[in-house]
């Protein structure tokens, strides 16, 4: 996306929004924005500043210390920030056990007024998918929340791009999925899409994090703007980079999948940074992720793959790679 692509989207004031949503900084971007969204996704939004305000603000807008928060173990640092503001009683539960998560709720659930499942939909260090039909069994089954985060997954997943909800058909049975614009959209940012209007109008009055802070630059908003008008759309750079993600996995005989998070574990935290230096000696560059982001033992270099990216590019990487493999093994 160059600049030239958004000044037709822009009024003069592009840069500064100069004051928070509720004051006079709600440009009309904003309001093309949300509807744009609401009529992807068939239900209200609410655009936030960045994907960690939005888990701060939403779970410590939603839960209070009556509450309790299931969380799976690898959720991202926002949402635990989230839950430890709001004063709930937070139960983190094994990566993607949901028999665990199943004897917390049974155990755990009665004993508090409101109960929110929180996960996100693709994992951001392991590039795994939910099992988003048992999520929602349980949430069904206890009478709980289900917060979706789909940071990794919005543009990437889905038949236009909306996520792992929607490639599963079962969107309209989330209460709040949450989507961002830093990553597959190319912008800045982020939103929630709610169940009902009046869960919206809570958030907007009730999330610090929104209330509180200075709005979007409307050169953001534009940007949002322009990628909500195109992604849909983009289903053959899906279709490539699902066929890519594969094609990669099979090729370094890891677990199957399909996401463009490709993490290639390697243990001990000097090894992928070795891996990771080695590959950035070739023209590579695959970051090392290292605890604490990544539990001990469990160091790797994460590969994040592009609609752009082609099975030639990879080639001489998936050789690299190897070679580092049965040289270290
Ligand atoms: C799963 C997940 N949620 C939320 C965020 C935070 O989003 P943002 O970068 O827009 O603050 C990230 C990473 O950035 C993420 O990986």
């Amino acid at each position: 996306m160059a600049l030239e692509d958004l000044l037709p989207l822009l009024s003069e004031e592009a840069f500064g929004a100069g004051a928070a949503r509720l004051l006079s900084g709600n440009h009309a971007l904003y309001e093309q924005v949300e509807t744009r969204l609401e009529e992807l996704y068939g239900r209200p939004a609410l655009v936030f500043n960045s994907g960690y305000l939005a888990n701060l603000g939403i779970i410590s807008a939603l839960c209070g210390r009556h509450d309790a928060i299931f969380a799976d173990k690898l959720v991202h640092a926002s949402i635990i920030d989230g839950a430890r503001l709001s004063g709930a009683r937070l139960f983190r539960f094994p990566h993607q056990d949901y028999e665990a998560l199943e004897r917390l709720l049974a155990k755990k659930r009665p004993s508090f007024r409101r109960a929110l499942i929180v996960t996100e939909s693709v994992f951001s260090m392991d590039g795994d998918k939910v099992d988003l039909k048992m999520l929602l069994t349980l949430k069904e089954r206890y009478g709980a929340f289900l917060f979706l985060d789909e940071a990794h997954a919005v543009g990437v997943l889905g038949e236009r791009g909306l996520g792992l909800a929607e490639e599963e058909g079962l969107g309209e049975k989330v209460d709040l999925l949450l989507g961002t614009c830093g990553k597959a959209l190319g912008s800045y940012g982020a939103f929630v899409v709610v169940s009902k209007r009046v869960l919206k109008d809570y958030l907007v009055n009730k999330a610090r994090s929104f209330v509180f802070t200075t709005a979007l630059p409307p050169v953001v908003l534009a940007a949002t703007s322009l990628a909500l008008k195109l992604v849909p759309g983009m289903r053959g750079e899906r279709r490539h980079l699902r066929e890519l993600s594969s094609f990669l996995r099979q090729e370094l005989s890891l677990p199957p999948g399909d996401t463009p998070i490709v993490p290639v574990i390697v243990g001990e935290a000097e090894k992928a940074l070795s891996l990771s230096r080695r590959l950035r000696e070739r023209g590579f560059y695959v970051p090392a992720i290292r605890p604490p982001t990544v539990p001990e033992n469990t160091a790797r270099i994460r590969i994040s793959l592009t609609a752009l990216h082609t099975r030639q590019d990879l080639a001489p990487l998936i050789k690299e790679i190897k070679g580092f493999l049965s040289e270290n093994s």
